[in-house]
């Protein structure tokens, strides 16, 4: 009986082919409102203009900063390109912690926070003072009428400055820098992780037309028609569009699929009501999700003796590494009851072991259907732009949770091509992060200026 208790609880965590090719229909209809000037304000997903249109041809060259702000780790680097013959990316990175009081303070302390990280690294680089075009990666939605400029429209993931949404982030990184007076910013290109990582794998793959974040977020950027984005000028030719998926569901487009541990996740998370597809995807809530189905197993007595403990009652003890260390095959269960003696769930048995793997497996599991069925909709819809039976296109990829877990990578593209049968889709890992594409996008745009000039 008990069995059987559990299993109707996973159940409503187990999604139906039927409900995948829903989510991706809705997913669909959801873009385009996102690109349409009437409908643009009330559609979920944003579909937001990035103004990058070209990619690298070799011969730009230059050395660049970039910042890489917004995902598990915040970086500095510097990036020479070299064009020619000798075409290569050489690159130095120097990563930076951000302390949750600053990610939660105000907007000023935030930026005067990045810029004291410039400055150190520039001194660490023996580069002290100098002034250089930089590429700021910067994971968050913004509304953007040209590359140099990035007007936040809102937090996501775990940031909260005060004093940020509504503005421009280059200009609250211009006051600061010049609150400093060390150096010089010349240039200032702003780059959603996605299209940072869309360039990245592009230098090496002119394929790659679409980028894909799974990490602390979720989010997909792709090269969609130009004569489709109303919200821009001009008819000729392409421009990446940064989906900001993430937000699929703000609308109530996943009320059927939400379960009560969704809602719960979603109630306690900093944004209430926002993100929701994020929040069933990505590696700052799954570990919540399966949290709470635990917490609910063993409050129904169906788990660790029915005895409630202080830690699985702690916010964030389940981390990206934990689910993705649970999963792999190999791992005798021992070993997870390991992790769970690690997590301080210490009164476990070896049933509860294979339990708690079930869970962390049927969770992560609906997440990488969720994202297949999203990602059958973006290349189908690229494919039908194009006017193609069949298309061949490379997906560029980056994030933690996609990297690590042993599984989600396989189900995503299952999913996938069972849903968009019509496309071969490659996916293609970075390895350089997106701050390298960031740079890229920077070397083309300054090239483009000074031909202009
Ligand atoms: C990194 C990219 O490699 O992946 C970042 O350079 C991106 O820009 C990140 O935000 C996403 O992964 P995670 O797991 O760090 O959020
Ligand atoms: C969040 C951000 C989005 C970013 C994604 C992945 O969804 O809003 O801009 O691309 O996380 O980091």
């Amino acid at each position: 009986a008990q069995h059987a208790e559990r299993q109707s609880i996973l159940n409503t965590l187990r999604l139906s082919r039927a409900q995948l090719l829903n989510l991706k229909s809705r997913m669909s209809e959801e873009m385009d409102r996102g690109l349409s000037k009437n409908a643009h304000e009330q559609a979920s997903v944003k579909m937001l203009p990035t103004y990058v249109r070209s990619t690298p041809d070799g011969t730009e060259h230059g050395d660049f900063l970039a910042l890489d702000l917004g995902g598990s780790s915040f970086r500095v680097l510097l990036v020479r390109v070299r064009s020619g013959t000798r075409r290569n990316v050489d690159m130095h990175h120097k990563i930076y912690s951000i302390p949750q009081e600053t990610m939660q303070g105000t907007g000023e302390e935030l930026f005067n926070h990045i810029v004291d990280c410039i400055a150190a690294f520039l001194e660490y680089m023996g580069m002290k003072g100098a002034s250089l075009p930089l590429g700021f990666t910067f994971s968050f939605p913004c509304h953007q009428n040209r590359l140099d400029q990035g007007i936040l429209l809102k937090w996501t993931k775990g940031f909260k400055a005060s004093g940020c949404e509504g503005h421009d982030v280059v200009t609250l990184l211009k006051d600061a820098v010049r609150r400093r007076q060390e150096f010089d910013l010349n240039f200032v290109a702003v780059v959603n992780d996605t299209v940072g990582t869309m360039m990245t794998c592009g230098y090496e793959d002119p394929k790659c037309e679409v980028g894909l974040i799974v990490g602390t977020g979720t989010n997909v950027c792709y090269m969609e028609e130009m004569k489709n984005i109303e919200l821009v000028e001009g008819d000729r030719g392409r421009m990446c569009v940064n989906i900001e998926w993430g937000a699929f569901g703000e609308n109530g487009e996943l009320n059927d699929y939400c379960t009560e541990f969704d809602r719960i996740v979603d109630e306690c998370s900093n944004y209430p009501g926002k993100q929701r597809y994020e929040k069933m995807i990505s590696g700052m809530y799954l570990g919540e999700i399966v949290r709470n189905v635990l917490i609910d197993f063993t409050t129904k007595g169906l788990l660790f003796r029915g005895k409630m403990s202080e830690r699985l009652k702690t916010r964030g003890i389940f981390e990206t590494k934990f689910l993705a260390q649970i999963e792999r095959d190999r791992l005798a269960m021992r070993q997870v009851r390991s992790i769970l003696q690690h997590l301080g769930l210490t009164s476990s048995t070896c049933d509860d072991s294979v339990l708690v793997k079930e869970v962390c497996s049927v969770v992560a599991r609906r997440a990488a259907q969720l994202c297949g069925a999203g990602l059958a909709a973006v290349v189908d819809r690229m494919r039908q732009n194009r006017n193609l039976n069949q298309m061949s296109v490379t997906v560029g990829v980056d994030g933690t949770l996609y990297k690590t877990h042993p599984h989600f990578a396989s189900i995503m593209q299952e999913t996938l091509q069972d849903l968009a049968p019509q496309c071969q889709v490659t996916f293609h890992k970075s390895e350089d992060g997106s701050g390298k594409g960031a740079a890229l996008i920077t070397a083309v745009a300054c090239r483009v200026k000074s031909e202009g000039q």
